[in-house]
């Protein structure tokens, strides 16, 4: 038979996809009946599970009400009310909220609350954003220099201008060779030498995820890491952005990320779970003092997009918040958390299962040739891809990762179930992966 030629762009040109018609719950369907237990909701942005129909009431409700009006004319009650909803949701401690289309939109848009902020405040040479390596802030021009994901970034680096990296918070693989138990925080205090070494009247901010996504699957740094970051920007009057667009909105088990380390950023990106899976959304947050030097300065915040604020997309995270208070999704999410990192320990029977980490309902494993000098695996035996292959074969969706050993080996997976998983769930989908496991390291030689 002759295949019918493709017009879509995929990630691999010569692979097959499934195509999915249906979802329900945590299961997608494809068009052969096949069932797939979606084990990482998509790179962890179904929160709420597949197939809700009152999100789709949501959405066509708006639509005939009114679909689109630009913010440069208007504002809506939808965009009003999912604003005050996200300040709601950090007990006050946000207080304004520009509203984007996806993480990378929201990213850049902190980056350009930080630099306004500055000029307002009458220090225009401030402009530079530090950023750590082994971070992940999306893949937009401005968000790509942010980001230290050599694997994503290494085909673009010629349009990469800015780098201002410091070491990751990995304490698997301490950049420093310490230990948490008895580090001095080597990789916070590493913010203060490039500080300096920038020249402190230059930085603007500082942006880090709270716990890593997709680079470092689940790596979260000491609990105190974040308050001796806080310390050092107030020292230098830099700006602390968190990057919550994967953690944001219960992922980690908490609201906000933020919160394990009691330490609010400054500015806050947010995406993905920000419209429970049902609409691209994204949001730049910030607090009162930094807003309020903009109103009481210049007045004016002019960067835009067209589909800023659209109400659809408001309407939507209105009925996420509301859908996430009805069932305590956040409260399940921690709770079903704890229980799937419990069933994952069983895994470390493994050969190559060298450490499971992550809060809430986002679980990492990195996977590693030998447990005790933690020596990765060869990079070329692929097996980030073997697992994601063999998983989906099983009818298992999990996300996997390469590079987090300084992007040239380390192969990591990440699973981030919608926060309705039930515990028998949790059962199959440990237990399909340990079948997966087992074929993958038998096909690479273990
Ligand atoms: C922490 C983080 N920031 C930013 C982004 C970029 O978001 P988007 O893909 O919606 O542009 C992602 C996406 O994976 C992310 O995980």
């Amino acid at each position: 038979m002759i295949k019918k030629k493709k017009n879509s762009f995929s990630v691999h040109f010569n692979k097959d996809y499934p195509s999915i018609v249906r979802g329900e719950g945590i299961y997608l369907y494809d068009d052969q009946g096949k069932r797939y237990v979606d084990a990482s909701g998509g790179p962890l942005m179904s929160n709420l599970g597949h197939g809700l129909k009152e999100m789709a009431e949501t959405i066509y409700n708006q639509a005939v009400k009114i679909e689109y009006v630009f913010r440069m004319d208007f504002t809506t009650p939808e965009m009003e009310a999912a604003c005050t909803g996200i300040c709601e949701a950090s007990n006050g401690v946000m207080d304004r909220v520009f509203l984007v289309s996806g993480g990378s939109e929201a990213t850049e848009t902190t980056i350009k609350i930080a630099r306004k902020y500055h000029i307002d405040a009458g220090n225009p040479s401030k402009f530079k954003i530090i950023s750590r390596w082994m971070s992940y802030h999306g893949m937009t021009g401005g968000a790509m220099n942010l980001s230290g994901f050599p694997f994503r970034r290494k085909d673009y680096t010629p349009y990469i201008s800015n780098n201002f990296h410091i070491p990751p918070a990995y304490c698997y693989r301490c950049w420093y060779n310490k230990a948490p138990e008895t580090c001095n925080l080597e990789c916070a205090n590493a913010l203060e030498n490039e500080i300096l070494c920038q020249g402190p009247e230059t930085v603007a901010g500082f942006i880090a995820e709270p716990i890593s996504g997709m680079s470092l699957c689940g790596a979260a740094p000491r609990l105190d890491y974040f308050k001796r970051i806080r310390q050092i920007c107030d020292k230098y009057d830099v700006l602390l952005i968190m990057d919550e667009v994967l953690t944001g909105f219960g992922r980690s088990g908490k609201f906000f990320a933020y919160e394990h380390f009691d330490t609010p950023p400054d500015i806050m990106a947010l995406g993905k779970g920000l419209g429970g899976g049902y609409f691209p959304v994204g949001a730049a947050v910030t607090n009162a003092r930094v807003v309020d030097m903009i109103a009481n300065n210049s007045g004016v915040f002019a960067p835009g997009h067209t589909w800023a604020g659209n109400p659809m997309a408001a309407a939507v995270i209105s009925k996420t918040l509301e859908f996430l208070e009805e069932h305590q999704l956040v409260q399940r999410s921690a709770e079903m958390g704890v229980y799937l990192a419990r069933q994952l320990e069983a895994l470390h029977s493994h050969p190559t299962v060298g450490d499971i980490r992550g809060e809430g309902l986002m679980r990492g494993i990195e996977f590693v040739k030998d447990k005790e000098t933690r020596e990765p695996l060869p990079p070329e035996k692929k097996f980030w891809m073997v697992l994601h292959e063999l998983a989906q074969k099983l009818g298992l969706v999990i996300e996997s990762s390469f590079g987090c050993d300084r992007g040239q080996a380390g192969d990591q997976v990440m699973f981030g179930p919608p926060f309705i998983v039930t515990k028998t769930q949790i059962d199959d989908i440990v237990e399909i992966f340990d079948k997966v496991l087992t074929q993958a390291e038998k096909q690479i030689g273990f």
